[in-house]
């Protein structure tokens, strides 16, 4: 008679914990497995989990989700295994190795690194193409309520956690999701000798990006956590960049044509009035200059996140509240965003008096970045996460 499996998928920016069992301990002796414990008559999955992760790992865990069923033969023990496999969405603790556990060997690997190590065949392909999930959890919208979240306080609320998980590099701009960065894109041309101004800045890496590469930079951002972190970032990485908080809906300590370059890097969303915002940087720009930026697709916010892809928001509908979970660092926060169709961005643009020279939507094989752990791929195969635009002031 099969018997019953309680696995723990552990998940850390794109990497999932395994554990090697001992050679003397059965099942699985001297195989790599997800941390699996098994499941007495009196138990349930969720508690055999728990006290396992605790007796062998060391660590609490919070909250599991049931992710599949799986069915796996220790072929050396002739017996076969009914595999419950449970994300854990956060734990307490330092993960370690205890003596009495029966593991000798634990490690933060890739799906493609699994490949080569002793693995069960069925767990190996289903962590490797069958697990649908992001690595990360992403983004879940919620209803929208009659007090909007407010978008400072949610940014100051979990900056820490965003710089930590996602480690934006400072040599490129960083376009979005699954997007080429600027270094393959190549949208702004030779930056030296320029004045730039990012709006949302974050952390402040598109700015540090831009000084290496010889501008002047002033960065804008609503979030003063986020501001806190970019100069201590600058700081360490001994580059000269202004850091600023503010909204990009008032640049009052801006000079009228004092700019030569505007940039933004998914920032523009999280702003409710982009007319003004607009109308702003079109101050602020002398004219002939160049204001690239990137947005999220308004195609993105319209699909669930995970299969079956379902419609969860319609394309003109501007407003969507969701909430962000960084489990790994007990933060959490509302967001309102703001989703403009690509007419829409085209018409701001022009109302404000730009004109637009190129729009870019790549498509998910176009690269690389940061965040691609927080998003499902087979959703980026179907539509684009980033809209990217490049304008001129005439
Ligand atoms: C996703 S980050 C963009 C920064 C960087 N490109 C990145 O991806 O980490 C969005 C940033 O926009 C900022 N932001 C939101 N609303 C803003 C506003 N009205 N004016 C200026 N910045 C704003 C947030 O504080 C946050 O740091």
């Amino acid at each position: 008679m099969a018997e019953l499996l309680s696995m723990g998928l552990f998940e850390n920016r794109g990497r999932l914990l395994v554990v090697r069992k001992k050679e003397e301990a059965t099942p699985f002796a001297g195989k790599w497995l997800l941390p699996a414990a098994l499941v007495a008559e009196e138990d349930s999955a969720e508690e055999a989990l728990e006290r396992h992760a605790f007796r062998d790992l060391d660590v609490q865990t919070g909250a599991v989700e049931f992710s599949e069923t799986l069915y796996l033969e220790d072929e050396a023990q002739h017996q076969r295994y009914v595999a419950n496999v449970f994300r854990v969405a956060g734990y307490k603790g330092d993960l370690r190795l205890r003596a009495a556990s029966d593991y000798d060997d634990a490690r933060w690997l890739t799906s493609d690194e699994l490949t080569g190590i002793a693995m069960p065949d069925v767990l190996r392909d289903w962590l490797q193409s069958g697990r649908h999930q992001p690595d990360q959890p992403a983004p879940v919208p919620i209803a929208t309520g009659a007090t909007a979240p407010d978008n400072r306080t949610a940014w100051n609320a979990i900056s820490r956690a965003y710089q930590d998980r996602y480690q934006i590099p400072t040599d490129s701009i960083q376009w979005g999701p699954f997007c080429p960065s600027e270094s393959e894109l190549q949208l702004l041309g030779d930056v030296s000798g320029l004045r730039a101004i990012v709006i949302g800045c974050g952390g402040g890496q598109d700015c540090i990006a831009l000084a290496k590469q010889g501008a002047t930079v002033i960065g804008i951002d609503l979030s003063d956590k986020q501001i806190e972190y970019g100069r201590r970032l600058a700081d360490r990485e001994g580059v000269l960049v202004t850091l600023l908080q503010g909204s990009a809906e008032q640049l009052q300590e801006i000079e009228d044509e004092s700019q030569d370059l505007a940039v933004s890097a998914h920032a523009l969303n999280y702003v409710e009035r982009a007319d003004r915002a607009f109308a702003e940087l079109f101050r602020v720009l002398r004219p002939g200059s160049r204001f690239v930026f990137s947005v999220a697709h308004p195609f993105d916010a319209c699909l669930e996140g995970g299969p079956p892809f379902g419609v969860i928001k319609g394309y003109w509908e501007t407003q969507q509240d969701w909430q962000w979970e960084f489990p790994e660092r007990s933060a959490t926060a509302k967001f309102r965003s703001w989703y403009r169709s690509v007419s829409e961005w085209f018409s701001l643009l022009t109302d404000a008096g730009f004109v637009v020279e190129r729009m870019l939507e790549p498509p998910v094989e176009a690269g690389e970045s940061p965040w691609d752990g927080s998003y499902d791929k087979e959703k980026t195969k179907l539509i684009p996460t980033t809209l990217i635009i490049k304008a001129k002031k005439p």
